[in-house]
């Protein structure tokens, strides 16, 4: 399974609507989803890409699961960052797991991160491997994440942006330092802040099935959301 960033092909940030639209999709028709059903079926793999998808006269920022059969499904980003609510619609289609050869994965795109309910009601549903693709700008999601892995027993791959983009008189520096963790929270892989890398790991997806911290504590049974109560 290959893991790639958020709006990966586009750069993150637009001048208004009208430039965005330049570079949107229908997931089912589009350019870039063609280049990568092609590519999953040449190297048999799994993509997980994000892109700016559009639906009628909406356009969303999205993420693909491609794999060597064709579309496996997307999912729709449902925490906008900052300017991106002037240009995207908020996700309307909720949080899904895909089932891959027999291993549910879910996805997070981004700022998505700073609601641990997203990370928690995937791995209610059963993800076992949470994808992030990103376009960070603030410095402490990577910290973050080992939160998520921990507290959810899940494996997460964040893969995130390098470099710089300045337009609309703003200045971004995506953050890089793109990381798999395990459920316990161990980096099993980090690339570096500036440079474009790719990370590859083997893992054992099992290892989210058990959700046991002791032999009496259990990470989702020992929940008690009786007492969560708000809203
Ligand atoms: C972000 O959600 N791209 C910061």
């Amino acid at each position: 399974m290959w893991v790639l960033p958020e709006l990966a092909l586009t750069g993150y940030e637009f001048f208004d609507t009208t430039e965005l639209r330049r570079y949107v999709e229908d997931v089912s028709g589009g350019s870039s989803v063609a280049w990568l059903l092609a590519l999953a079926a040449e190297r048999g793999a799994v993509m997980v890409m994000g892109l700016a998808e559009s639906a009628g006269d909406r356009v969303y920022n999205t993420a693909v699961v491609v794999g060597p059969e064709g579309l496996v499904g997307k999912y729709r980003k449902l925490h906008l960052f900052d300017r991106e609510k002037a240009l995207f619609h908020p996700g309307d289609d909720g949080l899904q797991t895909f089932d891959i050869r027999g291993v549910k994965i879910g996805i997070m795109i981004c700022f998505d991160w700073i609601f641990p309910e997203v990370a928690r009601t995937l791995a209610l549903r059963g993800a076992q491997i949470l994808c992030h693709p990103s376009n960070l700008v603030l410095p402490y999601c990577q910290k973050a994440m080992f939160a998520r892995s921990v507290e959810n027993g899940v494996f997460t791959i964040t893969a995130n942006r390098v470099g710089v983009e300045e337009r609309v008189g703003r200045r971004f520096v995506f953050s890089g330092n793109s990381q798999i963790l395990n459920p316990r929270g161990e980096s099993l892989a980090q690339a570096g802040s500036e440079t474009i890398e790719a990370k590859v790991v083997d893992i054992e997806p099992e290892a989210a099935l058990n959700k046991e911290i002791t032999s009496a504590n259990h990470l989702f049974r020992d929940r008690r959301p009786t007492f969560y109560g708000l809203e």
